[in-house]
């Protein structure tokens, strides 16, 4: 979005810093990431005995097929695993091809004779499933659960396998299967991804996050298999959540500073000039912009609809209550609603410059960015000396990497009206961006002169010598912004942007989680609905491991979400560190392993 000055930058540098730490930050919800190359993060400490025998059994049967007649078609099981058991001994198959066996005569055999008769019935079994007989299969499988004394995951787990493969599955008995497998050996893999295809398929796409999951974290990530399925299943988790909250979401405006930085990123122009004898309309036209100046959106929202129900006295009027509604539609995320107010606004007076300049918001929010220009284009013929044309239309460039032609249309702007602080900052940001550090930081300096009592430009040249790795001269501007920020009287909420940009300088200087932390929370008590904070603390105590206060802050996250691209990352992490907490709960075994990954990527 064009216009969203002061919240955007910070949100992007926590951007930036999240994806230049991402493999450490993300180890925790770990899957996103889960492809970061074959390394072994950890030394496995308990592969499952079968496991090696599933890869011999695997191989021989690969070598025979190599062999075998044309007619016989391959075992190979859709659903990617392959039988875990090598082909049976012909004499012990015989002996155990007998009618099945009733309870009396099992409990008459000896522990002895069970066992054989077990083994040969699964071996039958797998025969039966390598011909593709999948019933039978199914039948044999049962019987040897039935004879044996000890009973085996792997008779589980095969039966699963017929099961996914008879036609229909039968999802449910898969997963049934599995369960009993899986407790008889929770490290199972082959039964894990097994259930997790049948949960998947079954739509239980939380617990096929689960243990999609706990299949990859086992494999210690080099299952790229298993990591796909992680991603897949969070995706579609994240979308079909996304999709819930939104379809109930009631309307509402975004953080009080976001709405207060989009407002602010307007000069202020004098108030309506009401005539003679007003309307009620037209009172309670100019007490809803009485309203926003002392930042009491909801109230001015409310009486800028009652005076276009009322009514307003003449068209200059309504036009400007046109374009009001149209602003708060707009950080509704209504975007349809705000393009008809704005050009209603437009329809009644096309010189209000303001209402184009906001249509172009509008048009870069659905993507046209060719409309936005033009926007701009019939503003200037309307009012070429208008200084938030240009600053407006620096913002587009900038948001399309034009960091030249930016910095211009900010110069415009500022040699138009020098007294408006974001046109300032933004070019000192366009010339940073644009590789002209120098310039970016002498107009930085200069900024600061100027207005000596304004936070921001502190804050943000704070961000800067951050990027350049110059620590103690980006503590000291955060240090001054918080000054600034904390002399004022609250409410409404102080911007606490520079705390958190505190907490990462220090995070970045000394790699300590806890002092980003400390700051983050700090700054959510002073506002609690700082996305940034949320969005850092979360990944905070994900890298530390602190999964639970994660899921929260996550979930966080998704509440204060304005966008649905915002919401879907909230989601998905938030989804993932929750599989994640299911897998140290299950597996509390593997938990210093866990976090053993983590310090190894913090240390990258
Ligand atoms: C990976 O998983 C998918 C679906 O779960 C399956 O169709 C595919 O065969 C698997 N591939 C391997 C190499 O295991
Ligand atoms: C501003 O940007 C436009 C491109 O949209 C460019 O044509 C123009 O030269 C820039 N500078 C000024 C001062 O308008």
């Amino acid at each position: 979005m064009s216009s969203s000055t002061s919240s955007e930058g910070v949100v992007d540098r926590v951007q930036a810093f999240v994806a230049e730490n991402k493999r450490a930050v993300l180890v925790g919800a770990a899957l996103t990431v889960a492809a970061i190359g074959g390394a072994a993060y950890y030394a496995s400490t308990s592969r499952r005995p079968g496991d090696g025998d599933a890869e011999k059994g695997e191989r021989k049967r690969d070598k025979k097929k190599g062999k075998s007649s044309k007619k016989q078609k391959s075992a190979k099981d859709e659903d990617g695993p392959l039988l875990e058991e090598t082909e049976p001994k012909v004499s012990e198959t015989k002996e155990a091809a007998e009618a099945a066996l009733t309870e009396e005569q099992i409990a008459a055999m000896s522990t002895e004779e069970r066992k054989k008769a077990a083994a040969s019935l699964k071996a039958l079994g797998n025969t039966a499933y390598t011909k593709r007989e999948f019933s039978s299969a199914v039948e044999l499988y049962t019987r040897a659960i039935a004879v044996t004394p000890t009973p085996e995951p792997v008779f589980y787990s095969n039966r699963a396998a017929c099961y996914m493969n008879i036609k229909p599955p039968v999802y449910e008995s898969v997963v049934q299967d599995c369960d009993s497998a899986l407790q008889l050996d929770a490290k199972y893999i082959k039964a894990l991804v097994r259930r997790a295809t049948a949960l998947e398929h079954l739509d239980r796409l939380e617990d096929a996050l689960r243990d999609f999951t706990a299949a990859t974290i086992l494999e210690q990530f080099r299952n790229d298999n298993a990591s796909q399925s992680v991603e897949r299943v969070l995706k579609k988790l994240a979308m079909k959540k996304a999709e819930q909250v939104l379809s109930v979401r009631e309307p509402r405006l975004p953080s009080h500073n976001f709405v207060s930085a989009y407002f602010g990123a307007f000069r202020s122009r004098p108030p309506p000039l009401l005539p003679e004898n007003p309307s009620t309309g037209d009172e309670n036209l100019v007490t809803a912009v009485q309203a926003l100046a002392a930042s009491d959106y909801a109230h001015s929202f409310t009486l800028v609809n009652e005076a276009l129900e009322q009514g307003l006295s003449n068209d200059e009027l309504k036009a400007e209550a046109l374009n009001l509604r149209g602003t708060y539609k707009f950080l509704f995320a209504d975007v349809p609603g705000a393009k008809a107010d704005l050009l209603a606004s437009l329809e009644l007076n096309p010189s209000l410059t303001q209402s184009l300049v906001k249509l172009a918001s509008v048009h870069m929010e659905q993507g046209d960015t060719e409309k936005a220009f033009e926007c701009f284009e019939e503003a200037i013929r309307q009012n070429a000396d208008d200084p938030d044309i240009y600053y407006h239309r620096g913002q587009v460039l900038f948001i399309m990497n034009q960091f030249d032609q930016a910095a211009e249309n900010y110069t415009k702007s500022t040699a138009l009206d020098d007294a408006f602080v974001f046109s300032h900052i933004q070019l000192a940001v366009a010339q940073y961006k644009s590789g002209h550090v120098a310039n970016s930081m002498a107009t930085f300096r200069r900024t600061l002169k100027q207005f000596p009592q304004r936070s921001e430009p502190f804050n943000y040249y704070g961000e800067l010598l951050l990027d350049s790795q110059r620590y103690a001269d980006a503590l000291e501007k955060f240090d001054r912004a918080i000054e600034i920020e904390k002399a004022k009287v609250p409410p409404p909420p102080i911007n606490v942007l520079p705390l958190v940009n505190k907490g990462l300088a220090l995070y970045q200087r000394d790699n300590k989680p806890e002092h980003a932390q400390q700051y983050c929370e700090e700054a959510l008590e002073l506002d609690p609905e700082c996305e940034a904070a949320v969005a850092t603390l979360a990944q905070l105590h994900l890298q530390q491991q602190q999964l639970v206060k994660a899921t929260e802050m996550f979930g966080r996250q998704a509440d204060l979400a304005r966008s649905e691209p915002e919401l879907l990352n909230a989601l998905t992490y938030q989804f993932a560190t929750a599989a994640q907490i299911e897998f140290v709960k299950n597996y509390p075994d593997m938990t210093p392993q866990l976090s053993q990954i983590a310090q190894s990527m913090m240390m990258q």
